[in-house]
């Protein structure tokens, strides 16, 4: 989890160190969790990696909701960025991400040829993202042993190392770190939900409110079915009922409110309600 405050002199040094970082690529591989694609972007590096070869690479493909992956990969695709979902803990996606790259290289190699430049390096690339949607994980698993330098601190001085992914790909073994870009409530609750967030910059009845609605609305059979909740209950009803069938009692015997609801909280984020989308195209 990202323990990573944000001020606006942090951005501005991220912002920095990735355009020094585009400098030295031809394509640019940005990351994004699947259950929530547009609140976990950063949709600025559409204008910092201008001219660049794009994939847009969907993580934690194994938490989200398999249609909803399929939504997500086709609006990316109409927005014209090569898309794909993966899994790291299985690796599952990977084997496509790599047919992507090599796509996107040889988009390159042929512009290049037009203009009459002469390609004497590997394509490079960089892997590019906000806090936590697995840009570390995802250069491991390409260069298939444990080389990612963390990138979670912006303008941190590192020596730049290219890991060799395919015939003539390499990818920097830092991550372009960028800033998650909060527009509304509701990115931000999507953000905290994921995890992405310093919690305690979040009112938690707010945010496990906006989680049960969500669940509520497009997962009702997830309450229903442990807890006994109704379809329109309200939060504090779902609560109530989930700290009874817990047993999650305060002294007097009254439902523990603070305990359900941090108790849902971990519960999402561990996965244990299996696959959730929590927003659509
Ligand atoms: P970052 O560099 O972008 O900040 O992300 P990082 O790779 O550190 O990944 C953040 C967390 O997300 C890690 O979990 C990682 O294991 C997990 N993760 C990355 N990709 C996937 C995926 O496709 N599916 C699932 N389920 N999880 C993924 P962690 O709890 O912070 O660390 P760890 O317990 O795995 O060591």
């Amino acid at each position: 989890m990202s323990d990573f405050h944000w001020y606006p002199g942090h951005m501005a040094k991220a912002k920095r160190a990735i355009l020094e970082d585009l400098k030295l690529i031809d394509v640019v591989i940005e990351l994004t969790d699947a259950r929530a694609p547009l609140s976990s972007r950063n949709p600025d590096i559409n204008n910092m990696a201008n001219g660049k070869g794009r994939i847009m690479v969907m993580s934690k493909s194994d938490l989200a909701e398999p249609s909803g992956n399929d939504s997500w990969t086709q609006y990316f695709k109409d927005e014209g960025l090569d898309a794909a979902c993966v899994d790291m803990k299985s690796g599952s996606g990977m084997k496509r991400i790599r047919s992507l790259l090599m796509d996107a290289a040889e988009k390159k190699h042929e512009k290049d040829k037009r203009k009459g430049i002469r390609m004497q390096r590997p394509v490079r690339a960089l892997v590019c993202g906000i806090p936590n949607v697995g840009k570390s994980t995802f250069i491991n698993s390409m260069a298939k042993r444990n080389v990612a330098k963390t990138g979670n601190r912006p303008g941190v001085t590192k020596g730049k190392q290219w890991i060799t992914v395919s015939k003539g790909i390499e990818l920097l073994d830092s991550p372009g770190l960028l800033w998650p870009k909060i527009e509304d409530e509701k990115a931000a609750l999507n953000l905290a939900l994921l995890g992405s967030m310093n919690d305690e910059a979040i009112n938690i009845e707010r945010l496990v409110g906006e989680l049960i609605s969500i669940m509520a609305e497009r997962y009702p059979g997830i309450l229903s079915g442990m807890y006994g909740v109704s379809a329109g209950d309200d939060a504090t009803a779902v609560l109530s009922k989930m700290a009874g069938s817990l047993n999650m009692l305060q002294k007097g015997g009254e439902p523990d409110l603070d305990r359900a609801r941090q108790f849902l909280l971990d519960s999402f984020r561990n996965g244990n309600y299996g696959r959730m989308t929590l927003e659509l195209p």
